[in-house]
């Protein structure tokens, strides 16, 4: 049957933790698996920008044996004169996977609904699932076992990062914590299907809008962007609302000693944190970076051998 990674709840607690196994592995051995060797294509598509996602999926699939094919939705039919159906049909039959960068969850649902290949989330408005895997093979490399451990996200809880650190932290057993303003709190149903999920793996998801009370006794800190893509014009509002809520020394200086802190990127240094927490010792953002590649490969192997 054909699999997909939509949503970061798309795959179960042992799924999950073979997937980062795998990143592991593959880290140790960049070369060691080849499944798309032949060479077969997987198409890469951005409606957004981007440079991480764009460069790890492109670098990791030539790794893997494969050719990687970036399309840019602003010069192709998708969104534009062809839906995402119609585009799944026509990749289907050249390529092994896509790969999709775009707004709509929506969108994503029905490219995968549409095809017989395996279709990923390579960020959308509502999740980012490949970040999460390679922010929780992070944490794993940094802190040993996730389960158990506690992550406090500061910022919008109903950004992608929100959500997928809310599906994901718990799906490894991890206590969550959001700390948002009420009006930025996740969405109930990703709260409900966190609840659900932490229910059987002993995590936990707990909404905060005390900044301070968040970060006691943190294992993980996160942030992200205030102005996540396709919400430039809520810019001047987001900068007022959330301007509580920055990872500055002091928060850091509330969780655990030995915390480490993480962060999407790309950054903007004085909003959601202050440059002397992203640059200074408990900053573990350049392994998070490079884990993308990794934890993506393992994902793509994965995601294959379902085939
Ligand atoms: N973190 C992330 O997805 O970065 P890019 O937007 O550069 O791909
Ligand atoms: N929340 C951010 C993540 C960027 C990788 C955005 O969607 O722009």
């Amino acid at each position: 049957m054909t699999r997909h990674l939509l949503r970061d709840d798309d795959l179960t607690p042992a799924e999950q933790s073979e997937i980062l196994d795998l990143a592991l592995e593959l880290k140790r051995d960049r070369w060691a698996q080849k499944p798309l060797a032949g060479p077969q294509t997987v198409a890469v598509i951005f409606d957004k920008s981007s440079t991480r996602t764009r460069v790890s999926f492109a670098v990791g699939i030539a790794d893997l044996g494969g050719s990687p094919l970036i399309i840019s939705t602003a010069n192709s039919q998708l969104g534009g004169k062809e839906t995402p159906s119609d585009t799944a049909r026509v990749l289907e039959r050249q390529v092994a996977a896509i790969v999709w960068r775009t707004y709509a969850q929506s969108g994503l649902e029905e490219m995968a609904a549409g095809t017989r290949v395996p279709v990923v989330n390579a960020l959308s408005d509502d999740f980012h699932p490949c970040q999460l895997l390679a922010d929780l093979l992070t944490i794993r490399e940094h802190k040993g076992e996730l389960a158990g451990l506690t992550l406090t996200f500061f910022g919008d809880g109903k950004s992608n990062m929100g959500h997928s650190y809310a599906l994901a932290g718990v799906t490894a057993g991890m206590h969550v914590r959001i700390a948002s303003p009420e009006a930025y709190a996740p969405r109930e149903d990703v709260v409900a299907d966190a609840d659900r999920i932490a229910a059987s793996t002993g995590g936990s998801l707990t909404l905060y809008t005390d900044p301070n009370e968040a970060a006691v006794g943190a294992d993980v800190i996160a942030t992200d962007t205030w102005v996540s893509m396709g919400k430039e014009e809520e810019k001047l509002a987001r900068l007022r609302d959330l301007g509580a809520y920055k990872v500055t020394r002091d928060i850091m200086g509330l969780a655990q000693d030995d915390a480490v802190f993480i962060h999407c990127l790309p950054a903007d240094r004085g909003y959601e944190v202050d440059a002397e927490v992203i640059d200074g010792p408990q900053s573990v953002v350049w392994d998070e970076a490079e884990n993308r590649l990794h934890a993506q490969k393992a994902l793509l192997v994965w995601l294959l051998r379902q085939q």
